[in-house]
């Protein structure tokens, strides 16, 4: 809901300026699978490797956001969407700010994914899928919670009783399972040399 009294408000300094005094092109990469398929691992990885060529970045991870701005949400899917539309908000801030934003959140439906993408920009969202399969993410059950879900302790879960809707057209698809994160890492990377994010 928009209200009509209330005008948007030019800055002087624009995101270009942000970027350029950077030195880098910001842009959104968002990480999209079930848990434990390593989209944390994956993120804080990747944000090393940025920092250590230089590059400002911040990462917005599902559970640390879950215990600040978004701890009033759940798991039903309105929650979820909710979830995901303010991270979408506060991704294109930090891309404003002149960041590179990484983001791992599970994000299982396809329409909220879209939305993120036409907020930022088609050109600055660098989806990336980790098409790891529930058998390898329910083994390595770091949190515990899939051994929950199957014994009814937790309802909804991602995957179990709770559907993922797997991208179709992600800009990068890695399964964890098979690649390892210095490999997963050097993929994506080269992934935004080729298109001059880095
Ligand atoms: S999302 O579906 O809204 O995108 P988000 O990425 O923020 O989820 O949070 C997922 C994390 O919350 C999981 O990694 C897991 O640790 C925890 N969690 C707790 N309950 C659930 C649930 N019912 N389904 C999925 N994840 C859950």
């Amino acid at each position: 809901m928009t209200n009509a009294n209330i005008v948007w408000q030019e800055t002087i300094i624009t995101q270009g300026d942000r970027a350029a005094q950077k030195t880098q092109s910001p842009c959104v990469v968002w990480f999209t699978g079930l848990s434990g398929a390593g989209k944390s691992t994956l993120a804080n990885a990747l944000e090393a490797a940025l920092f250590e060529r230089g590059k400002h970045s911040y990462l917005l991870d599902g559970d640390n956001l879950r215990h600040g701005l978004n701890q009033d949400l759940g798991f039903s899917e309105a929650d979820r969407t909710e979830n995901i539309r303010r991270v979408g908000e506060v991704a294109k801030l930090f891309v404003d700010a002149g960041l590179i934003v990484l983001a791992a959140f599970i994000s299982p439906f396809q329409t909220d994914r879209a939305s993120i993408k036409d907020l930022i920009g088609e050109y600055k969202m660098v989806e990336v899928y980790l098409d790891t399969p529930l058998s390898v993410c329910e083994s390595r059950d770091t949190k515990g919670l899939y051994r929950k879900a199957r014994a009814g302790e937790l309802k909804g879960f991602t995957g179990i009783d709770s559907p993922y809707e797997a991208p179709e057209s992600a800009d990068i698809v890695i399964n964890t399972g098979a690649v390892s994160v210095v490999d997963s890492v050097a993929i994506i990377l080269a992934y935004l040399d080729r298109h001059s994010f880095t």
